[in-house]
């Protein structure tokens, strides 16, 4: 066994050598990818050893931790500039750290990110994703990692001012989200109206094409903050919790994310990280 270590390390430390000769001149990005591949034959104990032999030769390789997102949610997952900051951006960052690897955050529509989870498309996915049970039936959940509220957002003024209120009434909210699941089901499909951004479900409300929106308490908050003339209900209409999709059969990897994220949660990292993002009330 030792010497099977040895010889995957040669191996490894070959490989490596050889693509720090084919890499001259490619961006570190590319580097890391022909990296990755090499190194998804050998064991993780020897891709360890052989990294930390082969330093000195090659640039360190990470393996990728691929995360899927929907960032339109903030405080959770939004734009500053060309960048996707915010709660999750940073617990996935911080996670990836504590298994040395590489995060990479891929953004897509949200009703898509359990999809690629399934299909292996991406390692995991994290978007303020509440845990159901018909999602269980396709993913596995992390540990959660946060409590999301579903809060009902009208205009100042409104004649709704409770969840009954509702009946009869145009509700926007985003596609597929939980708002989206529980509304459909208790006001009807048809006075639900579905959009791809919450924030265009905001916009729908201030133009009047809808009587409320249906999201979860943070985004709603800000939502709120940005536009005037709107206001959250006193009532929580659903309470969640968020946690990390990944693909049933991947059970090492849920492992290590959980592993990871009881860590963070027990140093008092996660929640140093929202605090960052939330003041508290
Ligand atoms: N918590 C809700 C859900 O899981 C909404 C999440 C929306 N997240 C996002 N990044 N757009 O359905």
């Amino acid at each position: 066994m030792k010497n099977m270590k040895k010889l995957l390390c040669l191996a490894l430390a070959a490989m490596l050598c050889a693509v720090c000769f084919v890499g001259c001149g490619k961006t570190e990005a590319d580097v890391t990818t022909a990296a990755t591949d090499a190194s998804t034959e050998a064991t993780t104990e020897a891709t360890t050893e052989a990294t930390t032999e082969a330093t000195t030769e090659a640039p360190a390789v990470k393996k990728t931790l691929t995360m899927a997102t929907n960032a339109e949610f903030p405080p959770y997952e939004y734009y500053e500039n060309d960048k996707i900051v915010g709660i999750d951006a940073e617990i996935a960052a911080a996670i990836a750290e504590k298994l040395g690897m590489e995060l990479v955050i891929e953004d897509m529509k949200f009703d898509s990110i359990i999809t690629s989870v399934v299909s292996g498309g991406v390692d995991m996915g994290m978007a303020g994703m509440t845990v159901t049970d018909e999602r269980l039936e396709s993913v596995n959940f992390s540990v959660s990692y946060a409590t999301g509220i579903q809060s009902v957002i009208v205009k100042t003024g409104s004649d709704v001012k409770t969840l009954d209120d509702l009946a009869g009434k145009k509700i926007g909210v985003q596609l597929a989200t939980t708002g989206d699941i529980y509304a459909s089901g208790d006001y009807g499909e048809d006075n639900v109206i579905k959009y791809n951004k919450g924030a265009d479900a905001v916009l729908a409300l201030i133009g009047g094409d809808v009587d409320a929106v249906i999201i979860d308490n943070q985004p709603a908050k800000v939502f709120v903050e940005q536009n005037e003339g709107l206001e959250i209900l006193g009532t929580e209409y659903a309470v969640e919790e968020y946690a990390i999709a990944v693909n049933k059969e991947n059970t090492e990897l849920l492992n290590q994310i959980n592993g990871a994220l009881e860590a963070l949660i027990a140093d008092g990292t996660v929640d140093t990280i929202v605090a960052k993002y939330i003041s508290a009330e």
